[in-house]
């Protein structure tokens, strides 16, 4: 059996779309290995949103040269975003790849791959499917982890946030039909996973193609005093009414989430379904960007810093205790001391209780190219500095806040000391104790009752008290896709942040 490796870089998108490739190429009789020198076929699914994730796939695509050099037969393929904005001028740039296929391409993965293997010239595909989307469907038996999955509803975007080049790699907004969602859940489900996480570039504009959903309660609400656009019934998302779709058809599912929504769709009828559906966790991540309206206007953003702050404190009013953490950008064309002033103002007032910030990169084919990208790395990286201060205040506050109360676990793995350690409901990460963590029942996929003992930087220790849901000894996956059963790929993934 012919043996790949994919490498993941970037983003959560990035990192499913690697699981259907795997899962293409196991179904095409491949065997997964996460030894790159061991591999036939390496396939670097790759990232384009800030620029040094594009220099980490070059060095990368240089390291295999040189493995190809004495194992010629290796086949070196490019996937995800890089390749669907480069296209051919990759194999012209990097000789040593043999193929280069875009993220609507994967299942193509395998013909491709057959035909370079038995001596086809190299190829690119990098063709996006507007006319007849298709949503591979996620392989429960290959999953990742046994506690939590994600699940695809959307795919592409329609926004032209002026800094990204998302809507160049990933097309126009595409949307997956409400049956096949609530379906894919219920398989992961059944396979012993408890929490699901809802994928898409703007999660939460989700409409139904199938027109299967009623319209969510709070549709057409005209709760705010701060819009700039005031939402028509008919322009609202269906976002809300999935989520509620999903509660009520998969009444077993025990923790849902989202990401990445965008600040628009944080829609009355969004934060009515948060209020009354528990199995939507208490934590959401609510991209902002900026805190300063003249940045989030070049920004393209479409909303204010005070459209943000209203939303959100909707939100957290509506389900008390809920906790929000954000992206933001420094140094965007532009940006003065005062504009920073108001983002580092903006995280305080919200309270983000972690936040993923990033130095402005210029990237081609976005419209702030036209922009001078005028604040000098320095000055970029020291107010990354103080923005990274600010919230980690703020999570240590939260943190410390919450010794001496009580919290549910889904416990998703071994931590970095080599005992248990899970997430509660607002993303906090626990770790038990050696000693609760050899328990009858207690182990990956449970869900535990735990105080909370300590709070460190960016973790808590807590003691278990009760175990609400034991973790199955073995759980029933369906070997739907090998033909011989084999170990869910060893996943090998760059973080590049
Ligand atoms: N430069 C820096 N950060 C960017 N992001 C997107 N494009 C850029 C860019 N050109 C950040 C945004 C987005 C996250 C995924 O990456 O904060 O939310
Ligand atoms: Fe990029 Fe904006 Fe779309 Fe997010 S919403 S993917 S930042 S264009």
């Amino acid at each position: 059996m012919p043996q790949f490796c994919v490498v993941t870089f970037g983003c959560q998108m990035n990192a499913h779309d690697s699981s259907r490739m795997e899962e293409v190429l196991i179904k095409s009789g491949y065997r997964a290995t996460s030894e790159v020198e061991q591999a036939d076929v390496v396939v670097l699914n790759t990232c384009s949103i800030r620029e040094k994730a594009e220099q980490k796939l070059r060095s990368e695509v240089g390291r295999l040269g040189l493995v190809k050099r004495r194992k010629p037969e290796l086949v070196i393929c490019v996937a995800g975003c890089v390749a669907q904005q480069e296209g051919d001028r990759l194999i012209k740039s990097l000789p040593q790849i043999d193929l280069v296929i875009g993220p609507d391409n994967i299942p193509e993965l395998p013909a491709l791959l057959a035909n370079i293997e038995t001596g086809g010239l190299p190829q690119v595909r990098t063709v996006f499917d507007v006319e007849t989307p298709a949503f591979l469907a996620a392989e429960p038996s290959l999953g990742p982890s046994l506690a939590s999955a994600y699940v695809t509803v959307m795919k592409g975007c329609n926004e032209r946030c002026s800094y990204c080049i998302v809507p160049h790699t990933r097309g126009p907004e595409r949307y997956r039909a409400s049956g096949e969602i609530v379906a894919e859940i219920k398989r992961f489900v059944a396979t012993g996973v408890r929490e699901i996480t809802l994928l898409g570039q703007t999660v939460n504009s989700y409409r139904d193609p199938s027109s299967a959903l009623e319209v969510a309660p709070g549709v057409g609400s005209k709760q705010f005093t701060h819009t700039r656009f005031p939402v028509a019934a008919e322009d609202e998302s269906e976002f809300a009414a999935l989520l509620r779709a999903i509660a009520e058809q998969v009444p077993d599912l025990m923790r849902l989430r989202y990401t990445s929504p965008h600040p628009r769709h944080l829609t009355p009828s969004l934060i009515l379904a948060h209020q009354e559906l528990p199995v939507l966790c208490r934590h959401v991540h609510m991209p902002v960007q900026s805190g300063s309206d003249r940045v989030l206007r070049r920004m393209i953003r479409r909303y204010t810093s005070a459209e943000f702050i209203e939303r959100t404190a909707a939100l957290k009013e509506a389900v008390p205790g809920l906790t929000l953490s954000s992206d933001m950008i420094v140094g965007f064309p532009g940006e003065t001391a005062e504009d920073f002033e108001a983002s580092l103002e903006l995280v305080r007032t919200v309270g983000f209780v972690s936040l993923f910030g990033f130095t402005y990169s210029q990237r081609p084919f976005t419209p702030a190219l036209k922009l001078e990208d005028d604040v000098v790395d320095e000055v970029k990286s020291a107010r990354l500095a103080r923005l990274f201060d600010v919230v980690d205040g703020n999570k240590e506050r939260h943190l410390r806040s919450l010794v001496g109360s009580e919290a549910q676990v889904l416990v998703d793995g071994p931590s970095k000391a080599g005992n248990l350690s899970g997430r509660t409901q607002r993303n906090e990460i626990v770790h038990l104790s050696a000693k609760d963590a050899e328990l009858p029942g207690c182990g990956v996929g449970a869900v535990v009752q735990v105080q909370i003992e300590q709070a460190f930087k960016n973790s808590l220790a807590a003691r278990l008290t009760r175990i609400v849901v034991p973790a199955r000894s073995t759980i029933e996956r369906p070997l739907t896709v090998q033909s011989t059963p084999q170990a869910a790929p060893q996943r090998r993934q760059l973080q590049v942040i």
